[in-house]
């Protein structure tokens, strides 16, 4: 763990406008820096740094937030690795705190592979470029398989010498100990006999998305059937295949920007697709997919088009593929080879443009695909054809979303000439059977509907809400002058009466008491801790910024407050200056503001409680109906009261 010290040290220096800089040309505009959205190729730039609160927002794709998100959407970090990465930016000391002496263990171990397979993967490269055997053996087969001296640098390939134990004895000699060099697979122990595992091979080194070196893919160079054309690193604690996909550290950016990921069987057809000029690209390293492998793709990007061969082990392969994607809730698509070609085949005599006009005009959906399985001549026997159909709707009640899975029942109706309504029942039947195997999101159509309808309905809500969280964040820490109706009993009769008076307080704290007085709860949960954060934050500082406050949210919160405030960043600030209105004016202003958003607030909240009470008059008919009735006309009262104030101030 990461102490508190070094992430706030790294908040304190990192400046946004800075890391962002690093990828991305920012020009001023204003306060503000502008540039062209990393992640669309817009032409007009639309993405807006503001170094003063310290956030970012893109307006083309809607994404935002502090320093850390930029990373984390960017290159794809994760938190921790986001403050390593400012931290050495800036050069700050990473400080880690003390951890249980197993979890002490285990790191540690986890660390020391980790510094295991970088320096194999400096002996391979060596070798490749360096040896006399690597240059004229492994150099000179990547070569001959058209790998470009560029490409074979990008991928960090390598090769391990055609000897018993030229990598375990340097690496022993070097200090690394046995027992670990055994556990990343480098070195095979037995009989006090220490081999190199990949000897006389073409390694190809397999990275995490952040660029660490997990293990190893090996190729034979012989071309002998009895030898296993590929070796990989043993199962460890930091090479764990199912959670591997081969490319994605060179790939991610490509996958993001195009909003795609092609996924295929091998090495070399990772990388000669990448060298064509298709870096979206990754590969299972011939298993089929697993969920682990698709929710690495998930963070990047929802589509996915399967490049399998055409053999009857690639079509195996895809369909399960499908399945699974479809489980995870991506989309899938799927686009064969000819015949005995694979990508790494299929691209090399191609420009980018073929092979694009290629995997577009045939990657089909996963419906189109498994009905082109069915062979033409056999298309229209009764029974083959429900074979297929039925194999569809399997597939389709693998997706977790209810609309998809209608849209998709009625293209595949369209194409197999089925009406929709046979399906849908062949469908519930499916679900029925597998009922307890539902995906946790799952809710039927009626549930959906109503959620549905609760959406609209709780809209202008959450619009007011967030409304207050904007006031809170621009003025919540300033002095408003209000006039507080005051209770009082008038006259001779003694009636109750209100008469406005002064009261000077800051903008949170008049916002909390109302609220609190209310017992008013925000609905969305993230502007419930927001409001929490920043009543919090402003009674518990002599100066709130909105920079600091921001800084040290979390990122999903961050990205909401960035969202508030950049979006307002547009109009809003400068309505002040545009309008000519000056200080006096603006507090005038701003405590009508604040009067308003309370009061619609809470006839917002009385509305809702009204059509609430309503409805449990329309199921209770005994005697408590007389008292539902007897609060409805309360609420009803206390609503005009409001109304009236409200138009007050309006
Ligand atoms: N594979 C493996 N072990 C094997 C064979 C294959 O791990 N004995 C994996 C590798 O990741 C390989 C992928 O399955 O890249 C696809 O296998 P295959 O199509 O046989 O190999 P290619 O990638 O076409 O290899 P090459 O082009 O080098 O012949
Ligand atoms: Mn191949």
């Amino acid at each position: 763990m990461i102490q508190k010290a070094t992430i706030d040290a790294v908040f304190e220096n990192a400046r946004v406008e800075e890391v962002i800089g690093d990828f991305i040309n920012l020009k001023k505009s204003g306060s503000n820096y502008k540039g062209l959205s990393p992640f669309t190729d817009e032409k007009t730039p639309s993405f807006m740094v503001s170094p003063v609160k310290q956030i970012w927002k893109d307006f083309s794709s809607g994404k935002g937030g502090n320093v850390i998100a930029f990373l984390m959407e960017h290159e794809h970090l994760n938190y921790p690795e986001a403050i390593r990465y400012l931290a050495k930016k800036y050069n700050i000391e990473i400080l880690e705190s003390p951890v249980n002496s197993q979890e002490k263990k285990e790191q540690s171990e986890k660390e020391s592979m980790f510094v295991i397979t970088e320096f194999a993967l400096k002996y391979f490269k060596k070798s490749l470029w360096e040896s006399d055997e690597g240059k004229r053996i492994a150099h000179s087969y990547l070569k001959e398989r058209m790998f470009d001296d560029n490409i074979i640098k990008d991928f960090d390939i390598g090769y391990c010498p055609n000897q018993k134990n030229s990598f375990s004895n340097y690496a022993i000699n070097e200090g690394y100990k046995e027992e670990l060099l055994e556990k990343t697979g480098l070195t095979i122990i037995n009989l006090k006999n220490k081999i190199d595992r990949f000897s006389g091979r073409v390694i190809f080194p397999i990275h995490s998305i952040s660029g660490r070196v997990l293990g190893f893919g090996a190729r034979t160079l012989r071309n002998d059937k009895k030898v296993a054309k590929y070796l990989n690193s043993i199962e460890s604690s930091i090479y764990l295949k199912s959670k591997i996909l081969y490319g994605l550290y060179q790939s991610k950016q490509s996958i993001a920007q195009e909003d795609l990921c092609y996924v295929v069987e091998g090495y070399t057809d990772v990388i000669q697709m990448f060298q064509s000029g298709i870096k979206n690209v990754v590969s299972s390293s011939g298993t089929s997919l697993t969920p682990n492998q698709i929710r690495l793709i998930s963070r990047l990007t929802k589509n996915i088009v399967i490049l399998f061969d055409s053999d009857s082990a690639g079509v195996k392969a895809s369909l399960r593929g499908i399945d699974i994607i479809l489980k995870e809730g991506l989309n899938v698509k799927v686009c064969s080879f000819p015949n005995g070609e694979d990508p790494d085949s299929f691209v090399k005599d191609k420009s980018t443009e073929q092979i694009k006009n290629f995997l577009a005009s045939e990657s089909k959906d996963f419906i189109q695909y498994k009905a082109s399985l069915l062979a033409e001549e056999i298309k229209d026997e009764p029974l083959n054809k429900s074979n297929t159909v039925h194999d569809i709707v399997r597939s389709i009640a693998n997706i977790p979303d209810r609309i998809k899975q209608e849209l998709y029942l009625q293209s595949c109706s369209k194409l197999m000439n089925v009406s929709e309504d046979v399906l849908f029942s062949t469908l519930a039947q499916i679900q029925n059977k597998s009922k307890k195997n539902l995906p946790k999101n799952y809710s039927n159509t009626s549930e959906q509907l109503v959620k549905t309808k609760k959406i609209n309905e709780v809209n202008s809500r959450f619009e007011l809400e967030k409304n207050i969280i904007k006031l809170l964040l621009f003025h919540g820490n300033e002095k408003v002058v209000l006039k507080e109706p005051v209770l009082f009993k008038g006259d001779k009769t003694g009636k109750i009466k209100t008469k406005d008076s002064k009261v000077t307080c800051k903008v949170y704290e008049k916002i909390y008491l109302d609220l609190q007085q209310d017992e008013i709860a925000f609905s969305t949960s993230i502007f419930k801790s927001l409001y929490e954060k920043i009543i919090y934050s402003i009674n518990n500082s002599d100066n709130f910024s909105i920079e600091k406050f921001v800084n040290n949210l979390p990122i999903e919160m961050s990205k909401e407050v960035s969202d508030i405030i950049l979006n307002e960043d547009q109009y809003y600030l400068h309505d002040w200056s545009k309008k000519n209105i000056f200080v006096a004016k603006k507090s005038e202003l701003l405590s009508q503001w604040v009067f308003e958003i309370i009061l619609r607030f809470r006839c917002e909240l009385i509305e809702e409680k009204v059509s609430d009470l309503q409805n449990k008059t329309k199921q209770n008919k005994g005697e408590h109906h007389d008292n539902l009735l007897e609060e409805i006309i309360q609420y009803h009262k206390l609503k005009t009261v409001l109304s009236e104030r409200l138009n007050k101030v309006i």
